[in-house]
């Protein structure tokens, strides 16, 4: 829970008005969007995915078997076509559909044509390797155009993707590819990460030892490090595209059909394959990314999201290149070579559009306004917010220092499971309040409710439910569909729980803060408490260990972990580094516990259960709540002198 936000009721009084110029242009410009959309949200739906390039239309917008919807009934498309072929009879044949900039200041242009060329040709490959429609491949690469490459070859024989963040460690590779059984890899050799070559292929060797699904991998060549290529298995992939023909023909695929499979982070150990079809999916994200961002034909968008996330799959590729847009893809870190990489590249590209995340915007103001202060960053005309809660203070910055006291600023409240954006403001006739991501979208109905699921008075504070079904809904967990049902859809009966808490304020404004379950979010990443307390137990100097999100300045949580150690383990801050190398190594680094506090026992009800709440409020500094149902309150004490140390 971001605490700013909460405390900050001043700032919630400032309302930001959309400019008349602005709103005189924007493309949504009549607010009876949100009436018309409420009263027939079938019929709002069912307009958008008309502009959608369809082999058959639908019968049925909607079939609502609750919990499992199918959007566009019988209707058949292709995601891939839409996103390429679709802009090659128009002049959009020639207009630059991806502007890439390397880490090294490298950069290439691929226009619609391009992409068209190279998709198609993959394609090919990916068809001579045996994937077949209906087999799964996953991705693990960077931020580079073969990534994109790869996702749309995916979508156009029917294939479909798993990409696996790069940030993720051999192991949680392994896991989603055998959860997955995908047969073919695609990564590269390494990403370029502060002049530093990163080594991607590695992990894949390792996770390989134990994915008897995998057939064939295929290579990309980045950063031209030595790599191991198995002889039977591995693939250069500029090999493989040399010999491919250009041209073949997509998948006529059901609406229904998945277009691909996201994992996340829930509130097990066990991270969940989120189900993407193609029809819903694909009609959600095209319509939000070009109302949200009031996306114009001659718009330079920017999205800083990684591909491996959803915002990557959605805001990067499937929705802004369905709409035809140029995208800018971006490698690397935002201070390499110096602090104002961003805004060199914004002044370079002239890019009108940009939607990055608050814990970056928070790293930026750390830094201070003379990194933007030394560019020209005139050419933004939108700035948009993703990944958590942005405290006013962060969104007041931004405004400020980025947007120069002229550009809206959409604050996107969505989730991998969403698939699309649904609570945010629209640019050209949305007020936006710092802090609060406004209303739900057209077509969309989110809502506060109290524990009983009945929707809560102004001013007060409950949980973040959907209401109706949504097209670009998740469909059910890979394999799983209990787990579905059990985690979205059994704590408030016919509503699906989101897993937020949220305030609605006295104008029915949204005010989200933050996941009341088990999962971190750190730095906009989902982490599962569950996750990491797994894999601080496999260490064999750990006995138990409670793992908790606390507050942090800049990341928004944090990771802290609490353990005590096994009889005749001694601690020492050896041990702690090497615990928290043991998360990464199982994880990724993103999971590493900022700190471990090592205690002789973990504060627990009589019954035997983690008061992890108590946790929360030691390691976050807070006035103790109720310790009375605790078996031993002198933990606490022990706890409590322990955590002054950090
Ligand atoms: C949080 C990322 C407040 C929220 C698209 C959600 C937000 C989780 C916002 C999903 C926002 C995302 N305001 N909180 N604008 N955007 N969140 O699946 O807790 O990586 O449940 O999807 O991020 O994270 P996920």
């Amino acid at each position: 829970m971001f605490r700013s936000n909460m405390m900050d009721f001043a700032a919630e009084e400032q309302v930001f008005y959309p400019d008349i110029s602005f709103s005189i242009r924007a493309n949504v410009r009549d607010t009876r969007i949100y009436d018309w959309a409420g009263i027939d949200y079938e019929g709002f739906w069912a307009t958008e995915a008309e502009q959608l390039h369809w082999y058959r239309p639908w019968d049925k917008v909607l079939d609502w078997q609750p919990p499992f919807a199918q959007w566009f009934v019988g209707g058949k498309i292709n995601a891939c076509y839409n996103c390429v072929d679709r802009h090659l009879s128009s002049w959009r044949r020639n207009k630059a559909a991806i502007i890439f900039e390397g880490e090294l200041g490298d950069q290439q242009v691929l226009t619609y044509q391009d992409l068209y060329r190279e998709v198609t040709k993959f394609a090919n490959v990916l068809r001579g390797l045996g994937v077949k429609k209906g087999d799964l491949v996953s991705i693990y690469m960077p931020m580079i155009p073969q990534a994109v490459v790869a996702m749309l070859a995916c979508a156009r024989i029917g294939a479909p993707h798993s990409v696996v963040f790069g940030g993720f460690s051999a192991e949680a590779l392994r896991d989603r590819i055998n959860d997955a059984g995908a047969k073919v890899v695609v990564t590269a050799d390494g990403c370029w990460r502060r002049g530093k070559a990163i080594p991607l292929k590695q992990n894949v060797d390792i996770a390989l030892t134990q994915c008897p699904s995998v057939e064939k991998v295929v290579v990309v060549e980045r950063t031209r490090s030595e790599v191991y290529m198995e002889p039977g298995r591995d693939l250069w992939y500029h090999e493989l595209m040399q010999q491919a023909p250009i041209g073949c023909e997509p998948e006529v695929m059901d609406a229904e059909d998945i277009l691909f499979i996201l994992y996340t982070s829930g509130t097990t150990g066990k991270p969940k394959g989120i189900v993407h079809t193609t029809g819903g999916y694909l009609t959600g994200v095209t319509s939000t990314h070009r109302n949200l961002f009031d996306l114009k034909e001659d718009d330079v968008y920017w999205c800083t999201a990684d591909i491996g996330w959803i915002t990557g799959h959605s805001y990067i590729v499937y929705g802004p290149l369905a709409n035809g847009a140029t995208v800018l893809l971006f490698e690397g870190a935002p201070d390499y070579p110096a602090r104002d990489r961003f805004w060199e590249i914004i002044e370079k590209y002239r890019v009108t559009i940009f939607y990055t995340a608050p814990t970056a915007i928070r790293l930026f103001m750390k830094w201070g306004e003379v990194w933007p202060n030394g560019r020209d960053l005139s050419s933004l005309r939108v700035l948009g917010s993703v990944g958590e809660p942005i405290n006013p203070e962060a969104w007041l910055w931004y405004h400020k220092h980025i947007g120069r006291e002229k550009c809206p600023i959409v604050d996107t409240w969505w989730q991998t499971e969403t698939g699309m954006v649904m609570v945010a403001p629209l640019p050209g006739i949305t007020p936006t309040k710092p802090g609060s991501a406004t209303v739900s979208l057209p077509g969309v109905a989110v809502d506060v409710v109290d524990e009983l699921g009945n929707p809560v008075e102004a001013g007060h504070s409950g949980y973040l439910v959907i209401k109706k079904p949504w097209p670009a809904m998740l469909r059910t967990v890979y394999k799983d569909p209990q787990r579905y049902v059990d985690q979205y859809w059994s704590r408030f009966p016919g509503l699906y729980f989101t897993g937020d808490g949220a305030r609605r304020d006295k104008d029915g404004y949204i005010w989200v803060s933050g996941r009341v379950d088990d999962v971190i979010n750190v730095s906009g990443h989902r982490i599962g408490t569950a996750e990491v307390e797994s894999a601080l137990v496999e260490h064999p100097a750990v006995a138990e260990a409670a793992v908790i999100g606390r507050y942090h300045e800049l990341k928004g949580q944090a990771v802290s972990a609490f353990i005590t150690l096994r009889e005749g383990v001694a601690w020492a801050p050896e041990l702690e580094k090497d615990l928290k190398a043991h998360v990464a190594k199982k994880i990724g680094g993103l999971a590493r516990p900022e700190e471990i506090i090592c205690a002789w026992e973990l504060p627990k009800t009589r019954s035997g259960k983690i008061m992890r709440r108590l946790l929360k409020d030691i390691a976050e500094g807070r006035v103790l709540g109720d310790i009375s149902t605790l078996a031993d309150p002198t933990v606490i004490h022990q706890l409590m002198n322990k955590k002054s140390a950090f």
